[in-house]
């Protein structure tokens, strides 16, 4: 009993010192990661996140990481570009002329669907880019639409699932 007692003494004690951590932050969220910003600042997520492959000029690295600025993934079907970041990418993918076959790792686990919408929306206007915005309810209805798929896309499926969609 006395240990009981002592452990959830800690557990308090281990409770009152996160609260102040997160009291002391601006938002507190609920979850784990880093509490969202009233807006979400795109830019800001792109450079946490995106910027560390696709670099900060969205050039990318020409022999690992395709370009975001003149992209035709990016400029093109706002839906196809969140599942991306949604998912992840594999496999062969030519962008502006260029082939690569490399992984990008999935983001859908990290980034709430506001966050998502405000780093899409960002590179899609980025660097003299021309997409159209992206809003957090369009990245609701994507997520849940694409529930199923665990694993990150490729080209091939990627296409299909956009062709369903705009279907529907
Ligand atoms: C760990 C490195 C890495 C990170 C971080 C990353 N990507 Fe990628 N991204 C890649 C790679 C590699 C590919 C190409 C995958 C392939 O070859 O199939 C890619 C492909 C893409 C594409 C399609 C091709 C193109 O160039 O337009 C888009 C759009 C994209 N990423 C957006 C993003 C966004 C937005 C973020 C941040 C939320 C992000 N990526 C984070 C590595 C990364």
């Amino acid at each position: 009993m006395r240990r009981m007692i002592s452990r959830s003494m800690g557990v308090l004690c281990a409770g009152i010192a996160l609260g102040s951590i997160v009291a002391a932050r601006p938002s507190p969220g609920r979850r784990s990661t880093p509490p969202a910003p009233l807006q979400v600042s795109g830019q800001t997520v792109y450079n946490d996140v995106c910027a560390v492959c696709h670099q900060p000029s969205g050039e990318g690295n020409e022999e690992m990481y395709p370009p975001l600025a003149g992209s035709e993934w990016v400029n093109g079907d706002a839906g196809r570009m969140v599942r991306i970041i949604l998912n992840g990418l594999t496999g062969p993918v030519e962008v502006a002329g260029v082939e690569y076959n490399s992984v990008m790792p999935a983001w859908g686990a990290t980034l709430s669907d506001a966050q998502l919408a405000a780093v899409a929306t960002y590179v899609r206007s980025a660097w003299g880019n021309k997409g159209s915005a992206v809003s957090t309810a369009e990245v609701t209805a994507i997520r849940a639409a694409g529930r199923s798929r665990t694993t990150p896309w490729t080209v091939r499926d990627l296409m299909a699932a956009t062709v369903t969609a705009t279907e529907k």
